[in-house]
């Protein structure tokens, strides 16, 4: 596969077919940024646009979120799901304002330290609030390198993991202006959109021309699931 040519295919999708007006992308407030992605871990956008919306009605700064008493900010939750993510996002904002004087981390390195927050999470939130290069690997993006340069095994098996983060990190596009923050969209877009667990559209795909499980008939086989 064409290691050297994928960010720029990938980016110049996105800038015509992916999504461009979801809320947390009108906006670089990492505070704002962070909080969808927290929400978006383990659930599907549709869902996450009304309590996004109501969370930041009531919690508008990192401040007012720490400030809050743990019973509002779980009520404002229910229905979410993954409760330890509430948890955590509290414990969150409450480092931001002794740790961070109430402001909220850019740095994935610094994002990182923070309850709640793992390597993919914090590039995402480093990429869309500061256009920080760094590489991302959620489910989505899994599922996309995995069927792309034909990676065998669970993706949840340490090796499998490891492989996929150096691939990640290989596909990164040249640091200019707009093209982490595009790449990264990217990437869970087409996951999302195309490159979707069943009946992939390969059809409108940026990747397909040099895409091994699209090659070899795999798609179906790719990525291996978990061994029982
Ligand atoms: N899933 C995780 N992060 C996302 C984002 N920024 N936009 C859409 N879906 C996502």
């Amino acid at each position: 596969p064409d290691t050297a040519s994928f960010s720029a295919r990938l980016v110049d999708w996105q800038r015509r077919h992916g999504r461009h007006h979801l809320p947390w992308q009108q906006t670089r407030d990492a505070y704002r940024i962070w909080l969808s992605e927290i929400m978006l871990q383990q659930t599907q956008v549709a869902t996450v646009i009304p309590y996004y919306g109501r969370f930041l009605e009531r919690f508008p700064t990192v401040a007012d979120l720490a400030a809050a008493p743990d019973g509002d900010v779980m009520a404002l939750w229910a229905g979410l799901g993954y409760y330890t993510r509430a948890r955590n996002l509290h414990a969150c904002a409450i480092a931001v304002m002794r740790d961070h004087g109430g402001v909220f981390p850019t740095r994935a390195a610094t994002l990182e330290t923070l309850p709640g927050i793992g390597r993919s999470t914090a590039a995402a939130i480093a990429a869309f609030s500061s256009g920080e290069r760094g590489a991302i690997l959620d489910g989505n993006v899994r599922r996309v390198l995995a069927r792309w340069a034909g990676i065998e095994g669970w993706t949840g098996a340490p090796a499998v993991e490891a492989k996929l983060w150096t691939l990640a990190t290989e596909v990164l596009p040249p640091d200019e202006p707009g093209a982490i923050e595009s790449h990264t969209q990217g990437l869970m877009d087409l996951g999302a959109t195309v490159c979707t667990r069943g009946k992939p559209g390969c059809d409108a795909c940026p990747l397909a021309a040099d895409c091994v499980a699209l090659r070899d008939g795999r798609t179906a086989q790719l990525p291996a699931p978990r061994p029982k």
